[in-house]
């Protein structure tokens, strides 16, 4: 029986997007195991793929993240046994530490063919155990989005209960940031360009909203919301067109975690501001191995369960990408095998 699988047209746009069948994977090999694909989870990252933003191979298979059961393992294999449920890892190559120069070369769905696609033999360590009682959906939600809010917030950042944090949109990083930061017993000052999306987001915990659209000086507005001191943490998703006023809202001393691109690649910045707050602008790129298996520990310990907007099957990937366009979305798109 062949493996559906959906690959990347030349030039890379969403009508480009086709299905295609690969021949059945075969047994997996010392250290290895051999996943059927249950579900993946859309990032920007992938959209970028996908629509050509960010270069890749002619075919690529894309998604980073995938999430489904071991149907066999190889020789030397212990951690896991047939049945068991497993989640990707974003890197490939990245299991502790600081992450290798070449960690994007191997990236599923990226340097390397990723997870739209019904099963996969790869080596056991691109996979970690999921959170108890999690669905594969669920679990598929967590290898960029979740960890990278994860890092942000826990590894590079110091987040404690009474810090506050600055969340920005209802996207898949933002609103894990938001779920994990209340977890931690923090303020969470979160932003969006929707009233009704604000909406949502006071109910899923943040304490303080600032509509980004109505409020072009959110930064300012949200430094008052801490009484002129600054939030702790931003959670920096738009990049060099939201980093001013990230700095604007952030306490002297405070963490700016840099992770997004979607209000610009590049641009001017006040370097002066950086500089007169004593501030630290981290940039980061998802997580380590070691980093996925503390924040599954983290999810399990708290009871936290991703924010699903709505599901797709695979052979309308394309469908969920327009979806994620839309900016309609709340959360995580996932994408069912
Ligand atoms: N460095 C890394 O390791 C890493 C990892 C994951 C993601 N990222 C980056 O982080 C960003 C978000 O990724 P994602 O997968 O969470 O995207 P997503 O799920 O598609 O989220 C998009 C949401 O971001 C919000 N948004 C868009 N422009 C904004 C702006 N100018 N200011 C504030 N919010 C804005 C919107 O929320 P509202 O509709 O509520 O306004 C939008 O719905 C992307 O740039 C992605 O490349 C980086």
């Amino acid at each position: 029986m062949s493996v559906a699988a959906i690959r990347i047209g030349a030039p890379a746009t969403l009508d480009s997007l086709h299905l295609d069948h690969l021949p059945p994977c075969g047994d997996p090999g010392p250290g290895e195991i051999r996943v059927r694909l249950r579900a993946s989870s859309l990032n920007f990252h992938d959209f970028a793929v996908v629509t050509g933003m960010l270069p890749a191979a002619a075919g690529r298979i894309p998604m980073s993240d995938g999430a489904g059961e071991v149907v066999a393992v190889g020789e030397g294999v212990s951690a896991y046994a047939a049945g068991d449920l497993v989640v990707s890892t974003f890197f490939t190559n990245w299991d502790d530490g600081t992450p290798p120069a070449t960690a994007f070369t191997t990236v599923p769905g990226d340097g390397i063919d990723g997870y739209a696609r019904e099963e996969i033999v790869a080596p056991a360590n691109w996979f970690t155990r999921v959170p108890k009682g999690y669905s594969a959906a669920e679990a598929a939600t967590l290898t960029c989005a979740g960890l990278t809010a994860w890092r942000a917030l826990f590894v590079d950042g110091a987040v404690k209960p009474g810090s506050t944090v600055l969340v920005q949109g209802s996207g898949g990083v933002s609103i894990f940031a938001l779920q994990f930061a209340k977890a931690a017993g923090a303020r969470v000052i979160a932003t969006s360009s929707s009233d009704a999306k604000l909406e949502r987001l006071r109910a899923l915990g943040a304490d303080e909203t600032i509509n980004y659209k109505a409020e072009a000086a959110w930064g300012l507005k949200a430094l008052e919301l801490t009484g002129g001191h600054g939030v702790d943490c931003v959670v920096e998703i738009g990049g060099a067109g939201t980093l001013d006023q990230s700095m604007m809202a952030t306490r002297v001393g405070g963490h700016v975690a840099l992770i997004g691109v979607l209000a610009g690649f590049a641009g001017p910045v006040q370097t002066a501001l950086l500089m007169a707050k004593n501030l630290r602008v981290q940039g980061l790129t998802v997580g380590s191995r070691a980093m996925q298996l503390e924040m599954i520990a983290g999810v399990e310990a708290n009871g936290i369960r991703p924010v699903i907007d709505s599901h797709f099957p695979l052979a309308d990937l394309a469908g969920a990408f327009r979806h994620q366009a839309s900016n309609t979305h709340f959360g995580k798109i996932v994408v069912d095998m």
